[in-house]
Parts: C-alpha cells; structure tokens; sequence
C-alpha cells in the first residue's frame, strides 16, 4: 500500500505540551519558542488557547502571547477556542484560524468543558458561523476517540458522528485525538475505518499522545490508510490537564525522522527543531523526552 508522498505537521507543544506544563512559562519564552519552531520550517503552530484561566491557567497570557508574535508569511497560528467569549478574544488578538474542541465521550466533555457533547456542538456553531463571517478557518478536534480516561471504552461510531458533525459545521479538518494514548495499530485502523465512512480521510489528521509508547506506530497505520495530517508537540512536551496520567502528545523530532526515513516530505528541518526542542527544555528544566532529539543532541555533544 503507498504511503503519502508529503505530510502535514501540526505543532501544537505551545498549547498542548504547555498547557501541561505544572510551571508557567513566561510569554516571551512561549513567542520565542514559537518563532523556533517557524524557523525549523512548521507551517502550522497551534500557539496558544483562548480558555478560562480558572480552567488552564498555564494559557491565561493568550492575548499577550497573540500580541507579541511576529508572524511568518505562510505560517498558520491557529488556537482553541471553546465558546463565543474566546471567539471574541481570538478575534480581538488577530487570529487567522482557531480550533474548538469536542470529545467523543460524555464523561469527558463535562470534565473537559463543563457540558454535554450534544451542548458543545451546539456551542460550537455560533463559534464557526462568526468565524466564516470573518474568514477564520476553523479545526475541529474530538478528544478520547480511543478511549476515556473516565468512562473507558469509546465506540468508533461515537467518534465517527461527532468528527461528521465538526465537519458540517464548516470545520476544514478534523484531527482524531487519542486524548490518553491507549490506542494501537488495530483500534486505529478500527477507528479511522469507521470515520471514514462518515468524512473523508483527506479531511482527518491523526492527534496521538504517546502514554503507552505506541504513538509512532499508530502514526504509521493512519500513514497506511491515507492521513497524511499530523499533531505533535515539539520535545514531547504535555498532556492532558483533564485527562490523567496522559504523558505528551508525541514528539515533533520523532514524527519528522519516520517520515523522512519512509521518504516523506515534511518541509521541516529536523537540526532546527532540535534546536527550539533543546531551548525550551533549558527554559523548563526539564530534558526533551524525544528519542530522536536525545540522539541528535548527544551526536552533536560528541562531534
Ligand atoms: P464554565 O465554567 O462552564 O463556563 O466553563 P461559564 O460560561 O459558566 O464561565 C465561567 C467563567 O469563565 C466566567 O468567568 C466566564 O467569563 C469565564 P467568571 O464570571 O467566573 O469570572 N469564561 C472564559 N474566560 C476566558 N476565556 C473563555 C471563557 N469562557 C468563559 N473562553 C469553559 C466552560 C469551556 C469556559 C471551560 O470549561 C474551559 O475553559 N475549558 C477549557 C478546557 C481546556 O482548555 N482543556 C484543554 C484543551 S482540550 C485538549 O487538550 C485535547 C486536545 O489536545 C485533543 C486531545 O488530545 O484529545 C485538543
Ligand atoms: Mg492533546
């Protein structure tokens, strides 16, 4: 079976990995990050969230962070938004496209955004219809599509309606987040097989984190049946604030070495992500936890 000649990167370790992050990072720290990470050549940078800061505190500096950007041409900065009030913020601060967030189980919804999955679809309308009016693109994310961290198993119809719904509503893309990295090849294949019934794969990205170290591989068999969008966090930075024991989102580095190693074009520059992995690791304290920039940086620490 061929595999996809280019893929899509969407970097989301501003929003997903920080918003994880249990320390606040300053938000010239988060612009200079996201200008690293323009640099390495990512054309799409989800960069920060426009959420209640009761909720997520870690993406309560949303406008200043939107303010201080300096935008690259060719360079999308999209960010979440979950109802009217941050639509008016996202509006306010510039934004070019924003994402709103559903799930495809009950139980995660309402720890997530405090209502029903039917609520938040009915939510997210208005958010899509004013976002049209003011040319905005609008992504669609549905969270637990293999599995809850509170209700368990989640139906691959269950995810297949909500990603339709998403889609209706004028959501360009819609990217299938394995919200607690519990799936494998099978369940993805499974999943995806039953979406696709409902939306077409060119419009789907595959989101997964890498809890159970099988995120690569998932990658792999969504690349087997035609995804050819991505989500990943830079240096494997995050998680889920709602969802624990979610480690981060896969790392950036790792993606972009499988796929230049199938022969997949990316338009990034592995070197340079490295390079904006490694500084906000220093900013953090912490060590990147892709493989792939631990590998490069340990190469670069022996030449
Ligand atoms: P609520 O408490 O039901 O909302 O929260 P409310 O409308 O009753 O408002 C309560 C307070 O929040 C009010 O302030 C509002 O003004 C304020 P108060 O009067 O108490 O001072 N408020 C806001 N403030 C700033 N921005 C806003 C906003 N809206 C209301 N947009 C709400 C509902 C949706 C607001 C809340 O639950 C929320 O913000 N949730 C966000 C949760 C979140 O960001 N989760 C992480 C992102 S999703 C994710 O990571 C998954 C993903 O990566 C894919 C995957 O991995 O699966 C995308
Ligand atoms: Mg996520």
């Amino acid at each position: 079976m061929g595999l996809p000649q280019r893929v899509k990167i969407v970097e989301v370790g501003p929003r997903d990995g920080l918003q994880n992050e249990p320390q606040l990072v300053p938000a010239a720290v988060k612009v200079a990050l996201i200008d690293r990470l323009g640099q390495a050549g990512l054309k799409a940078i989800e960069a920060t969230a426009f959420v209640s800061p009761k909720w997520v505190p870690q993406m309560g500096d949303a406008a200043e962070v939107m303010a201080s950007l300096p935008r690259r041409p060719n360079v999308t900065y999209p960010v979440l938004v979950p109802n009217l009030k941050g639509f008016e913020q996202a509006l306010a601060a510039g934004v070019g496209e924003i994402a709103v967030f559903g799930a495809a189980s009950e139980a995660f919804s309402q720890k997530n955004i405090n209502c029903s999955i039917a609520e938040s679809l009915e939510r997210f309308r208005p958010v899509a219809e004013a976002a049209r009016s003011h040319n905005i693109r609008v992504r669609g994310y549905v969270s637990c599509v293999l599995g809850c961290p509170y209700q368990g198993e989640v139906r691959p119809a269950a995810v297949a309606e909500v990603a339709a719904r998403l889609l209706e509503m004028g959501c360009y893309e819609v990217s299938l987040g394995d919200t607690i990295g519990v799936g494998t090849p099978a369940s993805v294949a499974r999943m995806l097989d039953a979406v696709a019934l409902l939306v077409p794969v060119e419009r789907l990205a595959g989101h997964y984190h890498d809890t159970w170290g099988m995120a690569l591989a998932n990658i792999y068999a969504s690349l087997e049946m035609d995804v050819a969008v991505f989500d990943a966090s830079v240096a494997g930075l995050g998680g889920c604030p709602y969802a624990a024991g979610a480690s981060g989102n896969v790392a950036t580095e790792d993606v972009v070495y499988l796929l230049h190693g199938l022969g997949i074009e990316t338009g990034i520059d592995l070197e340079r992500l490295v390079d904006a992995g490694a500084y906000i690791c220093a900013e953090l304290g912490r060590a990147p936890s892709s493989k792939v920039a631990r590998a490069v940086l340990a190469k670069r620490a022996k030449a």
